[in-house]
């Protein structure tokens, strides 16, 4: 006992939930990760049950907790992050009405297109086109197609919310996460009452909005008698998976801007000011810190993309980046579209699915691997434009998420966009090292400068002239490939 303070961070991901204890050294003393299913009972829908959630982050604290017993013992504050947008419905007992419909659910195309059509005028001021994933969307589908289960609902939380309310019986969340569910007035920082209305909500049914780095209450003592802690940690606001991340490495002044490559993948650029740019795709939304907000392309199709492909090639995702690795350089002739989840930057299409064309007797594994990540990286090229549209530049970026182990995709996404790319140690924790930042800075008052410094570099990777040019050579090609192929999509 007697240990010195420890910061918890808590990141809801959708493949799995991680967990992190860092101490005052901002060192990562003891880390867990606990697997989570979803479930797609139906084309186009992706959902969790959110007790699953509260399961995996009790078993992830139990993990911590054996792994270093004085240091959880010695947890002041519990910081959360987690994946966007999910639609988690309570009832007025605060149980979940149904299973959480995620931020990769196509379902609510039809509603996104009567949302757009019916309020052209919001999305200048909640940050983004209404989109199938986002949450208003997803609440007209709900009100239309099972309205006995919209007519119950008490109360409209985003999934790492769930484990607040679990934790400490608070209804709130942060302005990061409030950000994505096209409800939030992005330049105020508060519920948006016209777009509450255009779904049939009000402020009643949402979560009290407080900054990433304000507490939102303490942990209950039942339930820290239950996960072995003191009494009186504090649960902090958090941040969206994307926005804790940027926390993580310090991406929170105007210009910091990394790519994330994980089960999704962004393009993020913080800014100390609010641009919408809804029209190039561009999502504009509150940064987890005051007075910082940040523009996105956000892409359904990540680094999960490779581990689909090498599942199918039946090779690990390290052995079939070496068969790629072994292929002649320059981009594959054969063109694929990594839309497995459909896509938003610069989309907008849940329909929109994976395609390889080309593909000759020649062809092993090698040779279909490197066309996948010639398609991810040109995907990535799609979202810089779309910022750049938007009059983001990204000069130069961090790069962080399961994508970001592989030195051979750092290079070629470095030449794909013409940028050099910066390699953190420990980037892989990015989320839930930035929730434990922000649980840090709610329980010490310690100032956003002082805690979100970036991390120990470990490399930069610079463009290839000859394959930056190469893959602007093989662009207009790929992307008239999508063009050709969006109608056969719907069918
Ligand atoms: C961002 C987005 C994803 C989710 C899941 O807009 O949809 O990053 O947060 O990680």
């Amino acid at each position: 006992m007697n240990h010195a303070p420890t910061f918890l961070g808590l990141d809801l991901g959708t493949s799995a939930l991680k967990a992190v204890l860092v101490d005052e050294a901002q060192r990562v003393l003891a880390s867990a990760e606990i697997p989570l299913d979803t479930q797609r009972p139906r084309p186009l829908w992706s959902e969790q049950d959110p007790d699953t959630w509260w399961d995996a982050a009790v078993a992830a604290l139990a993990a911590l907790r054996a792994q270093a017993p004085d240091a959880y013992a010695a947890t002041r504050a519990i910081g959360l992050s987690g994946q966007m947008h999910g639609a988690t419905l309570l009832d007025a007992g605060d149980r979940p009405i149904r299973p959480a419909i995620l931020w990769n659910d196509g379902r609510a195309h039809e509603e996104a297109a009567s949302l757009a059509a019916g309020h052209p005028g919001l999305a200048a001021t909640v940050g983004v086109k209404p989109m199938p994933g986002l949450g208003a969307p997803k609440l007209a589908w709900l009100a239309r197609h099972e309205p006995e289960a919209f007519a119950r609902i008490r109360t409209v939380l985003l999934p790492k919310d769930y484990l607040r309310l679990r934790l400490c019986g608070e209804r709130a969340t942060d302005m990061s996460d409030a950000a994505g569910t096209w409800w939030l007035d992005q330049a105020r920082r508060d519920w948006c009452d016209a777009a509450l209305a255009a779904g049939g909500l009000d402020r009643a049914r949402m979560p009290r909005l407080v900054e990433g780095t304000e507490p939102t209450g303490v942990v209950r003592p039942a339930i820290a008698a239950q996960l072995g802690l003191t009494e009186g940690v504090i649960v902090a606001g958090g941040g969206g998976d994307v926005a804790a991340g940027a926390v993580g490495l310090g991406a929170v002044d105007e210009g910091a801007a990394f790519v994330s490559l994980g089960t999704s993948a962004q393009i993020f650029v913080a800014s100390a000011a609010y641009r919408a740019a809804p029209d190039a795709l561009v999502h504009a939304f509150c940064h987890c810190v005051p007075q910082r907000w940040f523009a996105m392309a956000a892409m359904l199709n990540g680094a999960s993309v490779l581990a689909w492909a090498a599942r199918l090639l039946g090779l690990s995702v390290a052995d079939a980046l070496a068969a790629a690795a072994r292929e002649p350089d320059g981009p594959s002739r054969v063109l694929f579209l990594p839309y497995l989840a459909g896509e938003r930057t610069p989309h907008d299409d849940p329909h929109a699915r994976g395609v390889l064309v080309g593909l000759d007797t020649d062809g092993g594994p090698g040779a279909v691997m490197r066309a996948v990540l010639d398609g991810l990286v040109l995907s990535m090229v799609d979202g810089r434009d779309a910022l750049a549209g938007a009059g983001v530049a990204v000069p130069g970026a961090g790069l962080i998420g399961g994508g970001a182990r592989s030195a051979f995709l750092a290079r070629l996404l470095a030449s794909a966009l013409d940028a050099p790319l910066t390699r953190y140690s420990g980037g892989e924790a990015g989320p839930a090292v930035g929730a434990a930042r922000l649980g840090r800075i709610a329980a010490t008052g310690a100032s956003v400068a002082e805690i979100a410094t970036p991390p120990p570099i470990l490399d930069v990777t610079a463009p290839d002239p000859a394959l930056r040019d190469a893959y602007a050579e093989r662009l207009p090609r790929w992307r008239a490939l999508y063009r050709a192929l969006r109608e056969e999509f719907r069918r």
